[in-house]
């Protein structure tokens, strides 16, 4: 009798003991994830600019090597009911073409053809990618954060201005982020979470339950390329070496995945970054990485919570990563931080001919010289 009581009695603590254990490991994690422990301090390759702070944010990115042109999308603040115009421009990083220092810093808006499109009046414009045909055509691929119209629009330029080609659309994009180009018309994108935003995605996040997605299209169908990814973000191809890298938002790190033959994508590495990249960017000829991040995510957690209040900022930072023999290891540096009061929650990056171009989810577009590129 007593010998069955006293082991009731330690299984009675036993579960106890394991619950509280799962209970704490649970706890901790969910600090961890927050950043409780962190701080930021602000530091610049070299003199910055504002380029435009018209617009409730600058979140989209891209280079185009032949143009020296870099896209940028305008007005994703309107996706979390901000109001502010939205569209695309273009930045020129030709420093050899005699402009005047005050016309070098312009940002020229361009105007859309829709050519018909119904739903012209849902746009709003985040992730970006390009393709550059060998005859100097440049299509670019835009993701559409709409609430309720997400889809990829398609894009040709024609100089400053861009004709609408045609969608892709599809009732189970939910949380759209970010597309990146493999061919004409050959994308990968990534869509976050299974719940498009508020409560349940919160939900969704602390429970890591990996409902994000990394589709495939070719052209003519949708294919999911990687099921279960934990909340993908930004996305970037190294062409040269078909590596395509996956940001991934809760486990601050960045996948690396083979672009098979057949356009499936094998898993190579994953690379903990302990901050939450968002837009990537990579050298084409080095294959350098660079991250733009949100390093702090309670202070992320609160700023897309609170849009609306100009004095709730959020923590930038750049990285750059210079990848040795194929994944087995990188050395990380960090060009670029700052603690939301300059540039808040940045999401966006390029590196060009020691510049740096930085877009914010809900704010302004940066542009920094890099005084000692080599040693950032
Ligand atoms: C934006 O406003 C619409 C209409 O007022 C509302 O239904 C929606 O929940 C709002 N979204 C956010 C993110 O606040
Ligand atoms: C940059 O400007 C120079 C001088 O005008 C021009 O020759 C060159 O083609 C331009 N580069 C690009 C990519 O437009």
């Amino acid at each position: 009798m007593g010998a069955q009581n006293s082991f009731l009695h330690f299984m009675h603590r036993f579960v106890f003991w394991v619950l509280f254990a799962m209970v704490s490991c649970f706890v901790l994690r969910v600090l961890i994830v927050l950043d409780l422990n962190k701080r930021i301090y602000n530091h610049t390759p070299g003199p910055c600019r504002v380029l435009t702070e018209k617009f409730k944010g600058t979140s989209g990115l891209a280079y185009v090597e032949s143009q020296k042109r870099v896209y940028v999308t305008l007005g994703y603040g309107k996706a979390h009911n901000l109001t502010t115009n939205t569209g695309i421009a273009f930045y020129n990083t030709n420093r050899t073409d005699g402009r005047s220092q005050q016309e070098i810093y312009d940002l020229i808006e361009m105007q859309i053809n829709w050519n018909g499109y119904e739903y012209q009046n849902m746009f709003i414009p985040t992730g970006i990618d390009s393709y550059s045909s060998s005859n100097g055509r440049v299509l670019l691929y835009v993701v559409n954060a709409h609430p309720d119209h997400q889809c990829i629009h398609f894009f040709q330029v024609d100089n400053q201005k861009l004709n609408y080609r045609k969608s892709i659309c599809d009732s189970s994009f939910t949380s759209l982020q970010d597309v990146a180009v493999v061919g004409p018309d050959r994308i990968f994108f990534t869509n976050m979470a299974a719940f498009g935003r508020g409560w349940a995605q919160v939900i969704e996040f602390a429970l890591q339950t990996g409902q994000g997605v990394v589709y495939y299209y070719d052209g003519t169908k949708l294919a999911i390329a990687a099921p279960s990814v934990n909340a993908p973000t930004g996305l970037g191809y190294d062409s040269k070496r078909k590596i395509l890298y996956v940001g991934s938002l809760i486990r601050e790190s960045l996948f690396a995945y083979k672009v098979e033959k057949d356009m499936s994508l094998e898993v190579m590495y994953e690379m903990m970054l302990l901050t939450s990249p968002i837009g990537l960017f990579v050298e084409s000829k080095s294959g350098d990485l660079w991250i733009a991040a949100h390093p702090v995510l309670h202070e992320t957690a609160w700023h897309y919570t609170h849009v609306d209040r100009n004095k709730v900022h959020s923590s930038s930072q750049i990285l750059r990563i210079r990848i040795q023999e194929e994944g087995k290891s990188w050395v990380t540096t960090e060009p670029y931080a700052n603690d939301g009061a300059t540039i808040s929650a940045s999401s966006a990056i390029v590196y060009t001919d020691e510049q740096m171009i930085i877009g914010s989810t809900f704010g302004r577009l940066l542009h920094c010289d890099l005084t000692h590129a080599h040693i950032t």
